[in-house]
């Protein structure tokens, strides 16, 4: 069985992270792109009106870009993002809830501003449908993942 590494970055600290890895254990990549990029002002979590700050308190789905091919191959999944409002971006619970997660397991990682991983693995847990087991830890480089 195979390994896949995912994740979602908006500002490409934990693109380059996840990359890192990828390429250091010899798994295929998909990086979590929602449809709609998110611009600068998106993401202007200081103003209470940005669209980060709309998705998260209306807990939304933010649709995602294409699909993972033959994600019944993987056994292992890495699913990288940064921290947002203490835990997983909403895209990457999207991400998430599109796939059957039976069986595999799911070590989550993330970069943050100063925040610690907190209760991520067990906030992310509802949207893997019958995943096998989810850990989470707070990463800065792809050696400490
Ligand atoms: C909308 C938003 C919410 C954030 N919330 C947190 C937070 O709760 N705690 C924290 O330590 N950092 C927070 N950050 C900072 C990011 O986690 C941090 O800069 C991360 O390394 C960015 O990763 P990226 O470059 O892959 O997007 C937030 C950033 C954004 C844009």
């Amino acid at each position: 069985m195979a390994t896949l590494v995912t994740y979602f970055s908006a500002e490409g600290t934990t693109a380059k992270v996840a990359k890192d890895y990828a390429e250091r254990i010899g798994a295929d990549v998909f990086e979590i792109v929602p449809q709609e990029p998110y611009t600068a002002a998106d993401i202007r979590w200081t103003n209470p009106l940005a669209r980060c700050n709309r998705e998260q308190i209306g807990g939304k789905d933010v649709p995602v870009n294409g699909n993972i091919e033959s994600f019944e191959s993987y056994d292992t999944v890495y699913i990288g993002f940064p921290i947002w409002y203490g835990q997983a971006p909403r895209v990457v619970h999207t991400f998430c809830k599109g796939y059957d997660w039976t069986g595999k397991t799911v070590h989550a990682f993330a970069t943050s501003g100063g925040s610690g991983i907190g209760k991520t693995a067990e906030k992310l847990k509802p949207s893997l449908q019958g995943v096998e087991s989810v850990d989470a830890k707070l990463v800065h480089s792809a050696t400490e993942i």
